[in-house]
């Protein structure tokens, strides 16, 4: 058996897990400072650091203890080196480097973006079957990525703008939703109707790429019709009824955040879809803190040619149990970081020319 230590710290989690064999998760530890993020409509990058120095130890204690696991058990360890916030990372792989050198352990440095995909080898059933083309969205990224095997990726397509996640984040800012803007559009859009506006489609015919700044333009216009809150306050006392703003109440937010989600949720699996009949490709597999949603999740079951693979919905999000699981693989494929093993904020997982991860270029094995 091989039991790895994983540790990230590449955004706004502060998360360390024990995985048995890439599959069985004995502990997964997520400190989420949301609450913290929240009042300011976003991640406050200096903010995060300081938040992560004072969780990694508590929350790598936490975690070898929920797995009942000796450092001795230990075989390697684990951590996201990018991409990411730099700061943020810099505490995770820190404390990977301190731990892993104080006790001997191997140290395998993973891609966050990796990490997302491998989060498809812990859900139930068989493991996914290459070919795979895998839609990776998150709150920094959306990219199509094509998978030969462990560790082989091509990217097709990626956003031109924004990435998806973050289209939610600031939609949801908009619609005056709280942050994270992913989860709390998805439950305001149950109570409205996506065909209430009728939302552009970026389709860039001919490209797998994506785009999401000419919709997030379109809702904005649309909010920007309704009174601001200060200016239906104004009113709403001008008119002294007590009672709510009459403006602000006609704001569709359910409609618009239904609206939205539609049509995101249309372009991504529309490309997805494509790319899996274009290449004949075995699977589909979804990743990163969107493939949480509810409506791609079905929408990609319904219109994918070939069986579609979901991380358990826990395990979109940022948590370490996905980078133990990558990092089991690169173990097992003698990958070892060295001693300098930095942090890389715009870490890439694959480039068009080359289709080769960039991890290829890791320096060569001290332990
Ligand atoms: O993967 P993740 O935890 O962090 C990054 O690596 O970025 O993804 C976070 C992103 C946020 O933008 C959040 O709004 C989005 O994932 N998200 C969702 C849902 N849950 C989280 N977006 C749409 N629907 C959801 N249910
Ligand atoms: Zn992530």
């Amino acid at each position: 058996m091989t039991l790895i230590l994983g540790i990230e710290t590449s955004c706004d989690e502060t998360a360390a897990a024990v995985v048995a064999d890439g599959q069985t998760i004995r502990s997964n530890v997520v400190v989420s400072q949301i609450d913290i993020h929240q009042r300011y409509g976003g991640v406050f990058p200096e903010v995060a650091s300081r938040q992560h120095v004072l969780s990694i130890l508590p929350v790598i204690h936490q975690a070898m203890v929920d797995a009942e696991a000796d450092w001795d058990n230990l075989d390697a360890i684990a951590v996201t080196h990018g991409p990411g916030l730099a700061g943020s990372l810099l505490v995770g792989v820190n404390a990977a480097k301190g731990l892993a050198w104080g006790r001997g352990l191997p140290l395998v440095g993973i891609n966050h973006i990796e990490a997302h995909i491998y989060g498809n080898w812990l859900a139930d059933g068989p493991p996914p079957e290459f070919p795979a083309v895998c839609l990776v969205v998150s709150g920094g990224h959306s990219e199509l990525i094509w998978m030969t095997g462990h560790g082989q990726y091509r990217r097709l397509g990626s956003t031109l703008d924004d990435a998806a996640g973050e289209a939610f984040d600031k939609v949801g800012r908009m619609l005056g939703l709280p942050y994270p803007g992913g989860p709390s559009i998805q439950r305001a859009a149950r109570g409205g109707s996506p065909a209430a506006f009728r939302l552009p489609r970026a389709w860039l015919p001919g490209s797998y790429d994506f785009s999401f700044s000419g919709l997030k333009t379109a809702v904005l216009q649309i909010v920007q019709k309704y009174p601001s809150e200060d200016e239906g306050l104004q009113a709403g006392k001008r008119r002294a009824t007590g009672a709510q703003p009459l403006l602000m109440r006609m704001m569709p937010v359910a409609d618009l955040a239904a609206g939205f989600q539609a049509a995101v949720i249309d372009v991504l699996v529309t490309k997805t879809v494509q790319a899996a009949q274009d290449l004949a490709a075995k699977t589909v597999l979804l990743a990163g803190g969107v493939a949480a949603n509810d409506l791609l999740r079905a929408e990609m079951v319904r219109n994918s040619p070939v069986p579609v693979c979901c991380p358990p919905l826990e395990l979109c999000t940022d948590n370490a149990a996905i980078v133990a699981t990558a990092g089991f693989f690169r173990f097992q494929a003698g990958e070892r970081s060295g001693w300098d093993l930095d942090v890389v904020p715009g870490l890439r997982l694959a480039t068009e020319q080359e289709g080769r991860p960039v991890q290829d270029s890791f320096p060569a094995p001290v332990l």
